[in-house]
């Protein structure tokens, strides 16, 4: 069992607190032996970083500040609008004379050891260079995109991959990770939900802790497998209006604090040493030019020790926002904001010793970013060790290692979600039915990574039809038809697909988005599926067969017409490397479906932005009725989710007793518990997740109709019953109030213990101080 309920912080903190006194005498003062060692290191370190800052001169101080794009090791990717325009000569003389303190994307040992020795041989001071790179979701091997990861509900399963990802970026000269992306996103025409954990808050605060925890090991930076985590993009990227990619936010207080900071908190405490800031407007002031959040927030309030690098020319951008003059300002702006290192621009290189020369920039603010980026190379210990990672044995040993491989798998198969299955459509058999695999996604490889990978490896990537076939005992019962491109028809596609179907017991049809249509600047004004397969998924639907639809998606999508209405629906997003073996494990039943949705998905792509934990409003309208006048809805549609958030069905039938609370009462300093009896009522064991939602009912700002504040995973074997409980205290009540701080009020709650977010009555109880 996880248990991932928070509800529990206190009394195991009670309990961590025990077991500490019980560890301090049983092992005397040898208990603080290791947290010296790491206050000498850091002293050391400190004096390291302060003698060389005293002999930096101002042009080495900016060029420690100046962050590039690798113009040298081999990108099989673009990624960003300049990708592939570098010069290797002239950016080799530019860290040789010290204009150059870090590169990114680029990954390999062996080049990584020839770089490396320009600046450790051929510079004045001998500053290493710090490697960076975007690995969201795997190097060489890739793991589910971060979104069909959240849909697993299973931080320790987040942290796992991010570890595994760490390890081969660490073995391939790299040092410092572009992840986890921890924006919470609610507008599903936004293309970068696919980076992140989806639309909850809470969800997003245990995986942005959990990847932390997984890139950067639990031995320190300086482990040779420690990859320094970077979360992003801060801060409300995601609040993008209108969902349009780079789009301007604005939002309240208690918005920003209570929805898109959270998971940035939880990053930065467990431990991630380095942040990017955004590219957005929000509430008028750009995030690159933000000190309200650089610094009063982040250093002032939050107390973060890393150091903040800017987005791709992000603080460049400052101009077109139209909050700097020209680069110059726009470097200025940054930097007294709080940006420490500046990508890809130049900008910081140009102007800083110009603005400090003028004493438009304190030199001290300059020696304050250069001290930030110099500890965080010492505590990656690259002031020893500035080959870590340029050891090609290792790099082979590990990169695409086989164990990476079957965790791929896992994780695949326990991030698909099954939306519906009717008439037991699902599992399919391993013999005795013929099967007609249609779409585009059937023997597609090039799809199965998704947007964000820049070096998975294209030689070791399973189609939905390979993975199908293995698991076939009888694969010539297998045929294929792709019928359509993602967005173009295929002439005479819908006829050949037909006839495949018509020769079938069951189609399988294998349709959604191709990788290009999510990720960075792809944002949709419409999240259907694109027109010509809905066109065949018309046609073979009209055969009546047996049909179970595999999505393929980075995003939730509107699934109306004869998708809509198949009988089975797969989520199976961008599962990576092992797609079509995870999927073949869940469609012929060798696992039960387990995953949950991250997102809703809405009935209409005009319902966006939504979230499941939206405001009641003052005419909350009743979801059970076709129209109603005066309330808030559509006229197409009652606001409501087709899938809710949390929503994932498994083969067989689970049952929910009503909850138990074991007091109609929270006192102010007291716990409650709270259980529910969960049963498997179907043949095959599952895993289910019992979700806890909490409604205040009457606050001094108005509350979400529904909030996840804990949940479980139980498995449960064929016709077992398991009580499942929760405690909670009165820091699981708490929002955000007015005045941007955490609060909590006496009064009543509402309380669900449930499959999703959209399902049973809740019990109440009372906060009384
Ligand atoms: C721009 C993206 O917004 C960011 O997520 C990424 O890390 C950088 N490009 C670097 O590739």
């Amino acid at each position: 069992m996880i248990d991932a309920d928070c509800g529990k912080a206190s009394a195991m903190s009670r309990r961590s607190a025990l077991s500490r006194l019980a560890a301090l005498s049983a092992l005397g003062a040898g208990l603080f032996s290791a947290p010296r060692r790491a206050a000498a290191r850091q002293a050391d370190d400190r004096a390291r970083v302060q003698d060389l800052i005293a002999r930096m001169t101002i042009q080495e101080k900016a060029g420690q500040l100046n962050l590039l794009g690798d113009p040298f090791r081999f990108r099989p990717k673009n990624v960003n609008p300049l990708d592939g325009q570098g010069d290797p000569a002239r950016v080799s003389q530019m860290i040789r004379d010290g204009q150059v303190g870090a590169l990114f994307n680029g990954v390999g040992a062996a080049a990584g050891r020839t770089i490396q020795r320009i600046a450790v041989e051929e510079t004045r001071l001998k500053i290493p260079l710090l490697f960076s790179a975007d690995i969201l979701h795997g190097l060489a091997t890739v793991f589910p995109v971060p979104l069909a990861e959240a849909a697993a509900f299973d931080p320790e399963l987040a942290r796992r991959t991010a570890r595994a990802a760490a390890v081969e970026g660490a073995a391939s000269a790299i040092h410092q990770n572009y992840a986890p992306m921890v924006d919470v996103a609610r507008d599903q025409r936004w293309g970068r939900v696919v980076e992140g954990g989806g639309e909850d808050v809470y969800l997003n605060e245990l995986l942005a802790t959990a990847r932390v925890r997984g890139f950067q090991g639990d031995k320190g930076l300086a482990d040779r497998d420690a990859l320094m985590a970077t979360p992003k993009h801060f801060a409300a990227y995601s609040a993008a209006d209108g969902g349009m990619e780079y789009n301007s936010t604005d939002m309240s207080e208690a918005m920003l604090r209570g929805v898109f900071l959270p998971p940035f908190k939880a990053a930065i405490d467990a431990g991630a040493l380095s942040l990017m800031s955004g590219f957005n407007d929000l509430n008028g002031v750009p995030t690159s030019g933000n000190h309200a959040l650089l610094t009063e927030l982040l250093r002032d309030e939050w107390d973060f020790q890393g150091f903040v690098v800017s987005d791709y020319t992000s603080e460049q951008e400052l101009v077109a926002h139209g909050f700097a003059e020209n680069g110059r300002d726009a470097a200025r702006i940054a930097l007294l904001a709080g940006v420490d290192m500046s990508m890809m621009s130049g900008l910081y290189l140009q102007h800083i010793p110009d603005l400090v020369a003028t004493g438009e920039v304190p030199l001290e603010r300059v020696d304050q970013a250069v001290r930030r980026v110099l500890m965080a190379k010492a505590a990656l210990g690259l002031f020893d060790n500035p080959y870590r990672g340029t050891d090609l044995g290792r790099e082979r040993a590990v990169v695409g290692a086989q164990a990476h491989y079957d965790l791929a798998r896992e994780a695949g198969r326990k991030s698909i979600v099954l939306l519906k299955n009717q008439n037991g459509v699902l599992p399919l058999k391993r013999e005795g039915q013929r099967i007609a695999l249609i779409g585009p996604f059937g023997v597609d490889v090039d799809n199965v990574f998704g947007p964000w990978t820049i070096w998975g490896d294209e030689s070791r990537r399973v189609s939905l039809e390979a993975g199908m076939r293995a698991a076939l005992h009888d694969p010539s019962l297998l045929t294929v038809a792709q019928g359509s491109w993602i967005e173009v028809p295929i002439a005479g596609g819908i006829a050949a697909a037909v006839q495949a179907a018509q020769n079938a017991d069951v189609v399988v049809l294998a349709i959604g988005e191709g990788a290009a249509m999510s990720g960075e600047a792809q944002s949709r004004t419409e999240i259907d599926i694109p027109e010509p397969q809905r066109d065949l998924v018309d046609a073979v639907a009209a055969l009546g067969k047996p049909m179970v639809v595999i999505l393929r998606n980075g995003r939730a999508l509107e699934l109306s017409g004869a998708v809509g209405a198949a009988p089975a629906i797969l989520v199976s997003w961008f599962l990576g490397s092992e797609m079509g073996h995870s999927v073949a494990d869940v469609l012929f039943g060798a696992h039960s479906p387990s995953g949950r949705l991250p997102i809703s998905f809405p009935h209409r792509s005009g319902q966006q932005p939504f979230s499941y934990d939206h405001k009641n409003t003052g005419r909350p309208a009743n979801p059970a009725l076709a129209s109603e006048e005066y309330k808030a809805r559509y006229r197409e549609t009652t606001n409501t989710a087709l899938y809710p958030f949390g929503h994932g069905l498994t083969y067989g039938e689970i049952g929910y007793g009503a909850p138990q609370l074991s007091s109609p009462t929270l006192a102010w300093d007291g716990e409650i518990e709270v259980s529910v009896a969960v049963t498997n009522a179907g043949l095959m064991p599952v895993v289910e997740t019992v979700q806890l939602y909490i409604h205040d009912r009457v606050a001094s700002l108005t509350q979400p109709r529904q909030r996840l504040r804990a949940f479980q995973k139980v498995d449960l074997a064929p016709g077992q019953t398991r009580t499942v409980s929760f405690t909670l205290d009165r820091s699981r009540l708490e929002f955000v109030g007015a005045d941007g701080r955490p609060t909590v009020q006496p009064g009543t709650f509402d309380l669900w213990l449930a499959p999703s977010a959209q399902w049973g009555d809740p019990v109440s109880f009372v906060l009384a101080r």
